[in-house]
């Protein structure tokens, strides 16, 4: 294949590994998704204008005890995205290289909201080249206004009877409220 400057890369055996736009199709979004929030659903939709097809992995850890779980999780993202063709819902288990590899894709998208999730996703994303060289990371930050946001906030405000307006799809903050048993709230300012 005739190598495109602007996206060759190189690893230890330059010119073994060669990506051209051409290639770059699938992207995994991998996550705990506990709930999904409009952050999560912003960088989906920001990655699909990079790739074509954006396959949401939602993590399936016996260990760690979740609100939602994996069907409920896988569903409601699928709900949420019912009329994009481009994104498909998938729980997983083991090994995130593995997972995007059986489904042939060598691309990771991970959200950055802050400086603060620097670190870990540096680790995360090192790990996974170092399991995997071919697996890529790519970062992506969501709008700013999303950035103080995150699942377990979320799960918090709601459990507390908080509004939810702006920060999780309709379909999230109805069965948030359905497991909290906690009444529709808007803001007071
Ligand atoms: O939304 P989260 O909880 O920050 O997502 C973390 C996730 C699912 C991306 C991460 O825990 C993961 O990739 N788990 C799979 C196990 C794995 O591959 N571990 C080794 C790489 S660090």
């Amino acid at each position: 294949m005739t190598k495109q400057n602007n996206f060759d890369t190189k690893e230890s055996n330059p010119g073994e590994r060669v990506h051209c736009a051409c290639m770059i199709k699938k992207a995994v979004y991998p996550g705990s998704f506990d709930p999904i929030t409009n952050g999560h659903v912003d960088i989906i939709l920001r990655g699909l204008e990079i790739f074509d097809q954006i396959l949401v992995a939602v993590l399936e850890n016996p260990k760690k005890k979740s609100l939602f779980s994996t069907k409920e999780r896988v569903t409601m993202i699928q709900e949420i995205f019912a009329e994009n063709g481009n994104i498909e819902v998938k729980s997983f288990h083991g090994l995130l290289v593995d997972f995007a590899k059986k489904n042939e894709s060598t691309m990771i998208i991970r959200g950055l909201r802050a400086i603060s999730d620097f670190e870990y996703e540096f680790q995360m994303a090192l790990m996974n080249r170092k399991l995997d060289p071919e697996i890529e990371t790519l970062f992506m930050m969501p709008n700013v206004d999303y950035s103080f946001l995150s699942s377990r906030l979320v799960k918090e405000v709601s459990m507390l009877g908080g509004c939810l307006a702006g920060l999780v799809p309709g379909e999230v903050e109805d069965k948030l409220r359905n497991k909290y048993k906690t009444a529709p709230k808007t803001n007071s300012i």
